[in-house]
């Protein structure tokens, strides 16, 4: 099978003279490639004014992401021309791809040789999975050259759900983090960002109808301290994204082929909605109090009324927030919503009464199926965790399913779709068991530590499941829960390599899966990844940039300031 392994080809002396000694030429590409062949001819040399031709208007944009990538890694300035370059982009309308349109549009061919490098794919998006590749095929001659070894590379994707999620309401990260976040991922050809930007313990996202989501709903008075989650920091915290920010990333990470993919909690894990508005809560409870924003962790009692006024509020929002993501899914979360409110509350049974539903459980997936039409009346399809299987699951709902593969099947079965996201194996706010004592790497207490194999050895599709129902296998996400991570350093540290290890189960061909062969092109992965600073997990539990703060010390966002005292 296509099995690419550190390969050492020991090149010959017809490299150019510019080309001191001849290198020993290491190819090491993560996610592995369906099919690359190292070539027999020298290697190409970049040179001090490598040019990048594209003749085609549509390839323009990713011909000057490449450039100004390229420029950045190499330090040689790298320009865009209309002719040919060094470096071609070829869009091949004709090139086909088994399978469907989606793996045809991402896939790409790469070609290096005879001072020649080529990239030919079918779209924008193939074109642009082939440079990530290519920046990683980048080698530098102890004489500082930069030079690119000949090879053939025939690729394509496995999944079509390639995706990290990012928890930015339990801490909050700026609009450059997560530019560096989606930066990241799309080094590893990720191409959805679920971006959750609602908690119990904070609201991230400017509605104008509703100016106390943000008003109050994005600010906490106090967070549990890492060390012990029992005790207060007594530090106000909080931030959120303004909708012309939340746009230009939305357009940050479309340039970068990711779609985002936002996630607004409902009807659990929305104590900072009530606390805004607590007329969306189950008011009618005997001594039903306003909740603050949320300070603790954990699963917390309140739910959103499954009344008209909640309902209404939830259209106007959607009305307002929709159109700033283009993409096709909007994440209604639906997990961990106890049912004790609405057990107390007589609205909520009287509900259950008028709509035939025989216990809260049905009463949440009645929820669900309402929410999904007011989705669908929008041009948007829904996805949801796993509990929104729980009273029925609607047949057209997306299911994320974060408890074991069990919680898959009936859905499979029904022929609904489904992601997978197995906690803990795809938890990347696990530990890591590598991770020397010495090192702050808080975590959820009790909680067992996910190494990068357990990431790696992940298989996405059930055992035994039949084979028409495969393709309802997305793909699957590795999940940044941040209760613990409160610094770029500290993410990155968790999120990768092992987001490396997710992006090869996601891209790469089932077959010649081989933990020893990423194993081997680890290192070399590692070095490319130091060119861009990342604060990965090292092998011995180091961090990569010991230089990054992984503390959680005084990291404030920018307005924090304005609202510290809100209550
Ligand atoms: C989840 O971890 N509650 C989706």
């Amino acid at each position: 099978m296509n099995k690419i392994i550190l390969i050492l080809a020991l090149l010959g002396n017809a490299i150019s003279a510019k080309a001191e000694t001849p290198v020993i030429q290491q190819v090491a590409v993560i996610p592995r490639p369906a099919n690359l062949q190292m070539g027999t001819e020298p290697p190409v040399l970049l040179s001090d004014k490598t040019t990048i031709g594209t003749s085609n208007a549509e390839t323009k944009a990713v011909a000057q992401m490449m450039s100004k990538e390229m420029t950045s890694i190499t330090g040689k300035t790298t320009s865009v021309v209309k002719t040919s370059g060094l470096i071609t982009l070829r869009l091949d309308p004709n090139m086909t791809v088994e399978g469907p349109g989606w793996r045809q549009n991402e896939s790409y061919v790469l070609t290096s040789g005879s001072g020649h490098i080529e990239i030919a794919a079918h779209s924008p998006h193939g074109l642009f999975n082939g440079a990530q590749t290519l920046y990683q095929l980048l080698i530098q001659t102890p004489g500082g050259a930069w030079q690119v070894p000949a090879v053939k590379v025939i690729d394509q994707p496995r999944f079509r759900w390639r995706g990290m999620m990012l928890d930015v309401a339990r801490h909050f990260f700026t609009t450059d983090e997560v530019r560096r976040f989606i930066d990241l991922m799309a080094l590893h050809k990720y191409n959805i960002f679920h971006w959750h930007l609602t908690e119990d313990q904070g609201w991230r996202i400017e509605v104008k109808q509703y100016p106390k989501l943000t008003a109050v709903g994005a600010y906490r008075v106090t967070s549990p301290t890492m060390e012990d989650p029992n005790k207060q920091d007594g530090a106000p915290y909080g931030g959120f994204y303004t909708q012309d920010e939340i746009r230009a990333i939305v357009a940050y990470a479309a340039d970068r082929f990711i779609t985002v993919v936002p996630e607004l909690e409902m009807p659990g894990h929305t104590t900072a909605v009530i606390a805004s508005y607590p007329e969306l809560g189950n008011t009618d409870i005997p001594h039903w109090a306003p909740p603050s924003v949320a300070t603790t962790w954990g699963v917390i009692p309140n739910t959103l009324s499954p009344g008209e006024k909640t309902f209404q509020y939830l259209a106007n929002i959607f009305d307002e927030v929709l159109p700033l993501f283009p993409g096709e899914y909007v994440h209604i979360g639906g997990d961990e919503a106890p049912k004790d409110q609405w057990k107390a509350s007589p609205n909520a049974q009287a509900a259950m009464q008028v709509h035939h539903l025989k216990n809260e459980e049905e009463l949440q997936s009645w929820f669900v199926q309402r929410i999904e039409k007011m989705l669908n009346q929008r041009g948007k399809r829904l996805v949801g965790w796993d509990e929104i299987q729980q009273g029925g699951l609607s047949p057209s709902a997306t299911m994320m399913v974060w408890h074991d593969v069990t919680f898959a099947i009936p859905g499979l079965k029904q022929g609904n779709d489904v992601v997978m996201t197995p906690r803990p194996t795809l938890y990347f706010d696990q530990g890591q068991p590598q991770t020397p004592l010495t090192i702050p790497a808080f975590h959820f207490i009790g909680e067992k530590p996910v190494s990068m194999d357990q990431v790696y050895n992940y298989e996405p599709v059930p055992k035994d499941l039949p084979p028409d129902k495969i393709d309802h296998v997305l793909g699957a996400e590795g999940e940044v829960w941040t209760e613990y991570i409160w610094s770029q350093g500290k993410l990155e540290y968790m999120a990768w390599p092992r987001g490396c290890a997710l992006s090869e189960v996601l891209w790469s061909p089932r077959e010649g899966k081989d933990w020893n062969d990423y194993l081997q092109r680890l290192p070399l992965h590692e070095a490319f990844l130091d060119r861009f600073h990342v604060n990965y997990c090292r092998q011995d539990g180091n961090p990569a940039q010991p230089g990054q703060s992984m503390e959680p010390t005084s990291h404030s966002p920018p307005n924090v300031e304005l609202r510290a005292g809100v209550k």
